[in-house]
């Protein structure tokens, strides 16, 4: 969807994201591939969507799920070849679907050729220099050069062992020890990636998804990270500075990001994953002369309160608005819980830290009804609020999060570096399911896939869901056909008061919203409904009354 002038299409947009090695298999390798993307790429166009971003598929030793990338300018061979990345893209073009890739700036591959040059040099040489090596503190440099640990558990300190077999400098990693950061403060990583982009750009890319965009620069000097218990319930603005996520040195980088990818034809954009908060810092990303969309993250964290979700909806719209972005948001991604599953997850069974997972011990177990049901009601009023969507691949059929994969199968990291204690994310990672009835669930041919599958995909598959009225596939088709059609993206929100507790309703346009987070029926207002995401077998809204966990659109007289 774009403006009147068919500019600017990203401020209204519903952007899928493809998980490149979740999708389709065309190999029977059990790893999905850039050929079963393309083969599926009418269905896509069938839902309704407007983009797609892609997860890497770059050269990459897989050991974060290729975002250890070890040469960003080629396609990794278990996702096919560039010729296979040059067909997806002219295909998806013809189709009138844009394509987003992945952007891995803050870290590499510890086997890119940079990295290894840095190993192979001495301390104080401009190739150690491209990344972050630091000496040693304690007698020896025995002990890391400060506090900081690793998002997936463990220090964010690795030491090196030098040529001549002696122990030396530690580089950061704030991800896996594979993973090791830039430095940001030398230009010559600013060429690097300007010249990356410039790679893509030329290919005809439609723009990027920029990893970790909010921990490309650290404070100097590395302070050590001063958390005490209470970080993560202090409120936001009250928290003290975290020194290597959110430091506005990364600004200037977007900055010159942004000029480039303006100086090609087209309406190119660039959309941060910026994990900062609160909302007014997140919009920092996205000023004119910076990037066009970020994640709204504190909307996805959001409990299933309708107060706290008409909160967080009034201070994005205000934080972005004041800055001229849209809202993007989402609330399904490959770093989180499916929402069809957390929706339902009871605050007790989980920290509430994003890579923590679930798993077969958590308790209790969230209701896999009550899950959908919400997720359905949430995806419902997120696409008919004014800005851009992304749906994250397989929550247009209401996947739920796959809890039972056993240990042995488990590959996020963050598993290993925990030691087990967290799940991490591979429960949201599971190879879709495509056809009922077929191997691997249509995912491929051969039946493998890189994670198992669990056998209730088999009642979420696209087939079983295609043409079925009440499914979840038909109901996003239907809401993104008519948020299409009245424009809902490019639309102005006004709350409808009086509805009842725990009930929201909104005006955008011509249609109105209202979505039921308590746990009664509430009474409707007379009008014709539109959209209704009441499961099969409930009493229908059109008898004006709306169940619980349950949203619908109605035409404004
Ligand atoms: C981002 C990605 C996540 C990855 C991490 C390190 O958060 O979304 O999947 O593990 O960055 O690159």
């Amino acid at each position: 969807m774009s403006d009147e002038t068919g500019r600017e299409w990203w401020r209204s947009a519903t952007i899928y994201q493809v998980y490149p090695r979740s999708f389709a298999d065309s190999t029977g390798n059990g790893t999905g591939d850039l050929p079963g993307i393309t083969n599926h790429l009418t269905d896509l166009h069938d839902l309704g969507i407007d983009a797609i971003w892609l997860s890497p598929f770059q050269t990459s030793p897989q050991k974060d799920a290729g975002y250890d990338v070890s040469n960003y300018c080629d396609v990794d061979p278990l996702f096919g070849t560039m010729h296979d990345f040059e067909v997806l893209l002219n295909r998806a073009h013809e189709l009138g679907i844009r394509v987003l890739v992945d952007l891995v700036p803050n870290h590499s591959s510890d086997a890119h050729p940079l990295f290894q040059a840095a190993l192979a040099s001495t301390p104080g040489s401009p190739e150690r220099a491209m990344y972050m090596f630091r000496e040693g503190t304690g007698e020896h440099g025995e002990l890391p050069p400060n506090n900081w640990e690793s998002v997936f558990g463990g220090p964010a300190w690795t030491r090196v062992t030098n040529p001549d077999g002696t122990l030396g400098q530690w580089y950061l990693h704030l991800f896996d020890s594979s993973q090791p950061d830039f430095d940001w403060t030398n230009p010559r990583v600013h060429d690097f990636f300007l010249d990356v982009l410039r790679f893509w750009l030329d290919k005809g890319v439609d723009g990027f998804r920029v990893d970790v965009a909010h921990g490309l620069t650290k404070e100097a000097d590395l302070p050590d990270f001063r958390r005490d218990a209470e970080y993560w319930t202090t409120p936001a603005e009250l928290r003290p500075p975290c020194p290597f996520f959110g430091h506005p040195g990364v600004h200037p980088i977007y900055r010159e990001w942004r000029a480039l990818i303006d100086s090609y034809p087209g309406d190119r954009i660039l959309c941060a994953e910026a994990f900062v908060e609160p909302l007014t810092k997140m919009a920092e990303w996205v000023r004119p002369d910076e990037m066009h969309q970020a994640f709204n993250f504190p909307f996805l964290v959001t409990r299933w309160e309708g107060e706290k979700v008409r909160g967080v909806i009034n201070a994005s719209l205000d934080a972005f608005g004041a800055v001229g972005a849209p809202s993007t948001w989402v609330l399904s991604n490959h770093d989180q819980i499916r929402h069809a599953t957390r929706l339902a997850i009871d605050p007790r069974s989980y920290t509430g830290d994003r890579i923590t997972g679930i798993g077969p011990k958590t308790e209790p177990k969230p209701d896999p009804v009550e899950g959908l049901r919400r997720a359905r009601a949430a995806s419902a009023m997120m696409l008919a609020l004014p800005g851009c969507a992304y749906i994250y691949n397989g929550e247009e059929l209401g996947l739920p999060e796959a809890m039972d994969i056993p240990d042995e199968f488990r590959q996020d990291p963050t598993f290993a570096r925990t030691n087990g204690k967290a799940y991490g994310r591979d429960g949201c990672r599971v190879p879709i399911p495509w056809a009922a009835d077929a191997p691997a669930f249509g995912f491929n041919d051969s039946g493998k896939t890189w994670l198992p599958q669990p056998a209730e995909y088999r009642d979420f598959a696209r087939d079983a869901q295609t043409g079925v009225s009440g499914s979840t596939l038909e109901l996003y088709k239907r809401a993104l056909r008519i948020r299409r059609e009245f424009r809902l993206g490019l639309g102005h929100l006004s709350w409808i008061e009086g509805m009842g507790e725990n009930v929201l309703a909104f005006a955008n346009g011509d249609v109105s919203v209202v979505a039921n987070y308590s746990d009664k029926p509430v009474a409707l207002p007379a009008g014709e409904i539109i959209l209704d995401t009441t499961a099969n077998g409930e009493p229908d809204a059109s008898q004006g009354t709306l169940a619980p966990s349950t949203t619908v659109w109605m035409r404004r007289s």
